[in-house]
């Protein structure tokens, strides 16, 4: 009887210090890191060798507030990754808030005890897009200018060609009357 409680608590000892690995490191994504509101962006959290799989939970968080839960089931019995991801569309205050990620390994139910983990928190940048109408307008003024612009830039050219030929038509025929002999002259 004895013998036997000894075999279970050394095969209970024995599944605790061999297969698990609490997460020692956990590491945060967000993509893109630069976003319009309104736009959807990705949280991805990533916890290299953590075993087992089965007794882990990544939590992704905003702030305090939970997004995203993800369990895992019993996969291959060497260490594994583990992965959780959760997209969302940007919000005005996603940029007030700090995303983060928690992995929780609980070994209770193996009699152990539980491991959390959290990543170094990460801050979304949220900007206003430019409305569409708005860049209609914009494109249409600057064409409108640069219009403007080579028009009176050309206007300019060809006035001053066309005074240039005025001027030397008026000094050809000063020239001409200048050549003219005395007799023909009033
Ligand atoms: C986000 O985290 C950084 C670094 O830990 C901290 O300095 C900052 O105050 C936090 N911001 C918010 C809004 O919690």
């Amino acid at each position: 009887m004895s013998s036997f409680g000894f075999g279970t608590l050394t095969v209970a000892l024995f599944a605790l210090v061999c297969c698990s690995e609490p997460p020692r490191q956990v590491f945060l994504t967000l993509q893109p890191t630069w976003v319009a509101v309104g736009k959807s962006f990705t949280i991805e959290c990533r916890v290299p060798a953590v075993e087992p799989l089965d007794s882990l939970t990544l939590s992704l968080l905003r702030g305090s507030e939970t997004l995203h839960s993800q369990t895992f089931r019993k996969a291959a019995p060497a260490l594994q990754e583990a992965t959780a991801t959760f997209s969302s569309m940007a919000h005005r205050e996603d940029g007030h808030h700090n995303f983060s990620c928690l992995a929780v390994l609980d070994l209770m139910s193996r009699g152990g005890e539980v491991f959390c983990t959290h990543s170094a928190p990460k801050m979304l940048e949220i900007y206003e897009p430019v409305p569409d109408s708005q860049m209609v307008i914009i494109v249409t003024v600057v064409s409108v200018l640069l219009f403007l612009f080579v028009t009176s830039v050309l206007l300019c050219f060809i006035f001053s060609q066309h005074w240039r030929q005025r001027q030397m038509g008026t000094y050809g025929v000063r020239a001409a009357w200048r050549r003219l002999p005395q007799a023909f002259r009033p």
